[in-house]
């Protein structure tokens, strides 16, 4: 098996959220698996999801009109009710993890799907407001509904699951200060598992090859590079990008955004040739 020279050396602990926008594809196109298998045959390797655009879809179908709403500095999210909360979890934990599971199970790997919620891997504190813009472009105060930010993690569970040989493959739901369960974005659940993990790679995979900053794609970045450009970069990107700066912050040594698609993504963002780069 083909071995990955930028991450040849030891064996390193390595995060990688695959986005949504990527699943709701058919992810069987991809060339995600041998990637995959490859990192984890030398790597300990934890698995995160999104699967906002499945979330959405399944919400649609059942006649449940999806909100999402936008903060001042420009983070778009999915306003979760009690209703979206429960498709949220059917969906996330449901249907995208076992797809997944079973997609990584096809190819040998010994994938386990969880949630955020099992073992408490994820612990969230409920947000009680939410501070948004409204359609005429004004400052408003909503109620917080499900979601959370997340405030611990059982890194513990997936180490020792990671010592008996299995790939963790996490949705981003958590468990909330009062049992109840929360939406937690996939792209910051992944650097807080990281951080937590105290891994040294987080890889946050997408639908588009790189970080554009007007117009042009944006192959390395420092720490306070990323945090200055945030202003500069639309939904979706923007949460990623500030997701890399906590990761970051909490320990993690190096941040690649790429794209999930094309030949060999993964091992191309790893050795540099591919993606956005971000480095303390
Ligand atoms: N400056 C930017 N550079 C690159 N992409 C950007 C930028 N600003 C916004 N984007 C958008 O960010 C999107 C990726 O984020 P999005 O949340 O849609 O996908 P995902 O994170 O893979 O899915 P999920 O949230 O379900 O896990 C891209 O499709 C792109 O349109
Ligand atoms: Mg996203």
């Amino acid at each position: 098996m083909g071995r990955i020279e930028a991450v040849e050396e030891a064996c390193l602990k390595i995060v990688l959220k695959i986005g949504g926008s990527l699943l709701a594809e058919d992810v069987e196109e991809t060339e995600l698996a041998s990637d995959i298998e490859k990192i984890a045959s030398s790597h300990s390797l934890v698995i995160v999801h999104g699967g906002g655009r499945d979330v959405t879809r399944v919400c649609e179908r059942m006649g449940k009109k999806p909100i999402f709403v936008t903060s001042p500095e420009g983070f778009r999210s999915r306003y979760t009710d009690l209703e979206t909360l429960e498709i949220y979890i059917m969906v996330m934990a449901g249907k995208v993890n076992k797809e997944l599971v079973a997609y990584l199970k096809r190819r040998g790997l010994n994938a386990i799907g969880l949630s955020g919620v099992d073992g408490g891997i994820l612990k969230a504190e409920r947000k009680k407001k939410l501070v948004i813009i409204d359609e005429r472009g004004r400052k408003r105060v909503i109620e917080g509904g499900y979601t959370g930010r997340i405030v611990s993690v059982n890194a513990k569970l997936l180490d020792d699951l990671l010592e008996l040989g299995y790939l963790p493959v996490v949705a981003p739901i958590a468990l909330g200060t009062e049992g109840e369960m929360l939406n937690v974005d996939g792209d910051r659940a992944a650097a807080y598992i990281a951080g937590a993990m105290k891994a040294d790679i987080l890889i946050l995979t997408t639908d588009v090859d790189a970080l554009y900053v007007k117009g042009k794609p944006v192959p390395r970045l420092n720490l306070d590079e990323a945090k200055k450009v945030l202003k500069d970069i639309g939904p979706g990107m923007i949460t990623k990008i500030y997701a890399s700066t906590e990761a970051l912050a909490m320990g993690v040594k190096k941040v690649h955004i790429c794209s999930g698609r094309g030949e060999s993504p993964l091992v191309k963002a790893l050795e540099g040739i591919a993606g956005t780069v971000i480095e303390r």
